[in-house]
């Protein structure tokens, strides 16, 4: 069951314009689809017919969007809003996952424990299961231990993609088409080219999981240099995780704001990749392991802080919802952009073409029409003058005879007579 907080929430996230979006331009789809199935049917029927006012390549064209559409639609379909996650080993990013699904899907420890790539996604019927890049079957996932478990026994290259399909209906993130990667830390590997071509070129969002006990890393800064060499203004989140281990420090400010400033720098100044302002609303100082747990808690009817917490709890958890709203916001933007602006300019060039096709045809099959008419005109003057003629030589032939009978009437008269 949902918690009535998650469903407030759900209800008027930014989320749910994507998703609105999608059914609707996948509406439209259907609808190009019925017109161009028609379209093609009526091409090539009057092909048969008439190979004059219907040319080969207009029926080419015509029926070859079929297949097109029907393409587009399986795309759109699968279209979704992807958020990356990246970092150094055990900064949690697998643990920031989990408090956003509000579970404990993903394994997470001390340690290097994500070792390939983890895609989650929503499934249909309450299903969970994992798939593997190489097989189509379906391994029956009930819970996290099994899950370490299964991806412990495959013996797994880091770069492969593991696909988690998890119950919609337990998180609204999954149930509104977001789809969360999480990758091994950034510092494990070598093959970063790899990955960002096989893992990043098609995330919405970036979410880069730092340490707020430490700094950011020339790794996490390299990591990010490479993305945005590759993808034009990518967008990037910065989450300083582990906030709560500080919380007890001296100076506390002075270093939330010595961090903040060398990763607005970041984002601004190197990566170049938003302005300041936008800086403001893309750093965070969080505490995932709080906030799992907190919604833990609040799922079983428990306050979110049962046990002995770090000073400044409710301010973290805060920060997290507002980190929350803020990404919903910016993926469902950056989802709808990319995504159904390519769509939309797709369709409409399908539907122009074959209006244009369509327009072809009635223009030759009216000159055919015109011509056939001229035929028409001359044929009908040609029978009126003959019509003409006759009348003429019949009227001529009616006086030749009446002179005739008179010429006879007189001649008989006068023999007669005499
Ligand atoms: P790898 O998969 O190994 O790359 O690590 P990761 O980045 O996924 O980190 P993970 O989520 O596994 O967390 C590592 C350890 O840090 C776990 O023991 C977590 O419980 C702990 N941890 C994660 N987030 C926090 C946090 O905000 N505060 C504290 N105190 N501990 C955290
Ligand atoms: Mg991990």
């Amino acid at each position: 069951s949902v918690a009535p907080s998650t469903d407030l929430r759900n209800s008027s996230s930014p989320l749910q314009r994507f998703v609105k979006g999608k059914r609707k331009i996948n509406d439209i789809f259907v609808e190009i689809e019925d017109y161009v199935l028609d379209s093609g049917n009526y091409v090539t029927a009057l092909y048969k017919e008439n190979k004059v006012i219907l040319l080969e390549n207009d029926v080419k064209l015509v029926t070859g969007y079929v297949d097109k559409v029907k393409g587009i639609r399986e795309v759109l379909a699968r279209d979704h809003m992807k958020v990356a996650f990246f970092g150094r080993t055990s900064n949690g990013k697998s643990s920031v996952i989990n408090a956003m699904l509000r579970d404990k899907i993903l394994p997470s420890g001390i340690g290097h424990t994500t070792n390939c790539f983890l895609q989650v996604e929503g499934s249909e019927n309450g299903e969970s299961y994992l798939m593997t890049e190489d097989s189509k079957e379906k391994q029956n996932v009930k819970s996290v231990g099994q899950l370490a478990h299964a991806l412990c026994k495959e013996k797994l290259s880091e770069s492969t993609l593991v696909r988690i399909f998890w119950p919609r209906d337990k998180c609204f993130l999954l149930r509104d088409d977001v789809v969360f990667v999480d990758s091994p830390g950034i510092d494990v590997t070598p093959n970063l080219d790899e990955w960002i071509d096989k893992h990043c070129l098609d995330a919405d969002v970036f979410v880069l999981v730092a340490n707020a006990e430490s700094t950011l890393m020339v790794t996490e800064k390299n990591f990010f240099h490479k993305v945005s060499t590759k993808l034009s203004k990518p967008n990037i989140f910065i989450l300083n995780n582990r906030w709560d281990a500080s919380a007890s420090e001296d100076f506390l400010d002075q270093v939330r704001a010595q961090h903040s400033e060398r990763a607005a720098d970041f984002l601004v100044k190197e990566l170049k990749v938003c302005t300041p302002k936008e800086a403001n609303e893309r750093i965070f100082f969080v505490s995932a392991k709080e906030v799992l747990q907190a919604r833990l808690n609040e799922e079983k009817g428990m306050p979110p802080h049962s046990g002995a917490l770090a000073e400044g709890f409710p301010n973290r958890y805060f920060e997290f919802q507002d980190f929350e709203k803020k990404f919903e916001e910016c993926i469902s933007k950056s989802a709808i952009k990319t995504k159904f602006e390519q769509h939309s300019q797709r369709g409409k060039s399908i539907s122009q073409d074959i209006r244009d096709v369509m327009e072809a045809v009635y223009e030759r099959a009216l000159a055919t029409q015109k011509e056939q008419s001229l035929v028409k005109k001359e044929l009908n003057d040609k029978l009126n003058y003959t019509e003409q003629q006759l009348l003429l030589v019949t009227q001529e032939m009616k006086e030749k005879i009446h002179h005739m009978v008179e010429d006879v009437e007189q001649r008989v008269s006068k023999a007669l007579s005499e």
